[in-house]
């Protein structure tokens, strides 16, 4: 296939500068990236690639900045219609507004129809990656993979395990085992789709599933753990009530075998010490999700001591607890938690998160994140002139100020374009009409 070449101002932060200082970052204010077949295949300065081109390749001059394409490391799909909703912390809010919404999901048409439009939300906040909880219902999972089939994304999901949940969203330990093993069987390596094997957290699910779950996992070599951890006041507490032989909430997932390399932990606030190092010596990531974590008022994350203790960080909207789809605008509440824990949050640092931090925590560091040769192709166009006070703020500002502005002051219209694979899949200044 033809190799086609992008030219304009390329950002992207493959490591965490936290770490790696200025190294962790890759800018070329005048540069090209070439991509054949959806891999980015070259990268570097125009001046420098310009002349090993041949006279008749296609080059699309894209203006803004270019940036890998956001990785969402936690987000529910099912809850997108319930963002928004007012008035409870954790545990009430699931039962006042989420559970009767996901019960809706065992209508395979309502799901059909929820889950294109996520991933048109999605693509129009410049993700083109997440990690995202479906519902108890195995059609709800279908209806997902089939959405991101057609649109070529890249989407890790699995069907909500949760024997314990109420009467209306509740499997059971069988047939639990028998739709995930179903649902691995029939989409697992097609398109760019992933599984996840998802108990809802510890109180959702009875002992045996929780035991059933990690043998699930051992089972399968090639499919993630998504699940919540040390998130709400609330939970806690039922958690310690229900496990008094779990030395804190972490063990109570060790027990089952469901702590590893392959673990995403959505959250992870309120964790001590013995848990940091436990999940550091196991490799296991969290999903930060600073937006959510305001808005049910569950906590401040620790960035630094988390990430201080080695273990994994990507960023995640969350969303329905979380407040906007934007990783940018995420990005941009993640400041805000840090400034209220006393630590400033780089902005190169936070894009990191939002894209190859995320990437890494799903396993796909090699894949997506950082639009590295031989990366598939997945990249967002900025404008940070999207609105008046965002162009009047930035005009003629400097890299890191300018990315500081694009993640404080975003929403859906900083996204001017979003490439999937090398293909154009949102155009903000032509919308597709609806069909
Ligand atoms: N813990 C268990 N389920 C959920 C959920 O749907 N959202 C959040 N934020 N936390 C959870
Ligand atoms: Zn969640």
């Amino acid at each position: 296939m033809a190799v086609t070449g992008y030219r304009g101002e390329w950002l992207s932060v493959p490591l965490d500068p936290a770490v790696a200082g200025a190294a962790a970052i890759r800018h070329e204010p005048d540069g090209l990236v070439l991509v054949e077949d959806g891999i980015v295949v070259a990268r570097g300065p125009y001046e420098v690639l310009a002349p090993t081109l041949a006279r008749d390749m296609a080059v699309t001059r894209l203006p803004g900045l270019l940036v890998p394409g956001f990785v969402d490391a936690h987000v529910h799909y099912p809850q997108i219609d319930r963002i928004a909703a007012h008035g409870e912390q954790l545990l009430e809010w699931l039962t006042r507004h989420i559970f009767p919404a996901e019960a809706a999901f065992a209508d395979r048409g309502h799901a059909d129809a929820v889950a294109a439009f996520f991933l048109d939300e999605l693509l129009r906040h410049g993700t083109t990656s997440a990690l995202a909880f479906a519902t108890v219902h195995a059609a709800s999972v279908d209806a997902l993979f089939e959405a991101a089939l057609a649109r070529n994304m890249r989407i890790v999901s699995g069907k909500v395990l949760m024997d314990q949940g109420p009467d209306t969203l509740r499997d059971d330990v069988a047939s639990g085992r028998t739709d995930t093993e179903a649902l691995i069987a029939r989409w697992r390596g097609r398109g760019r789709l992933g599984y996840a094997v998802s108990p809802r957290f510890a109180l959702t699910s009875s002992d045996a599933q929780l035991r059933d779950a990690g043998n699930i996992l051992a089972d399968h070599p090639n499919v993630l753990l998504h699940t919540h951890l040390a998130e709400n006041d609330g939970e806690l507490a039922a958690v310690a009530a229900r496990f008094r032989h779990a030395a804190d909430y972490l063990d109570v997932y060790d027990r089952f075998g469901l702590v590893g390399s392959r673990s995403v932990f959505a959250h992870g606030i309120h964790l001590g010490t013995r848990e940091l190092a436990r999940m550091t010596a196991c490799g296991s990531g969290i999903a930060f999700c600073p937006s959510s974590n305001l808005f049910l008022g569950s906590g401040l994350f620790d960035l630094e001591r988390v990430a201080g203790h080695g273990v994994r960080v990507g960023l995640g909207s969350d969303v329905g607890a979380g407040t906007s789809l934007s990783l940018l605008a995420t990005m941009g509440e993640a400041y805000k938690v840090g400034q209220m824990r006393g630590a400033s949050l780089d902005p190169f640092r936070a894009l990191h998160l939002a894209t190859a931090g995320g990437a890494a925590l799903l396993g796909l560091a090699d894949r997506i994140g950082a639009l590295e040769p031989g990366q598939e192709a997945d990249f967002v166009q900025l404008d940070a002139a999207a609105t008046p006070l965002l162009a009047r703020r930035t005009a003629g500002l400097p890299l890191a100020e300018r990315l500081f502005a694009l993640q404080v002051l975003s929403d859906d219209r900083t996204v001017r374009s979003t490439w999937v694979a090398g293909r154009l899949a949102h155009d903000r200044d032509r919308p597709r009409t609806p069909t």
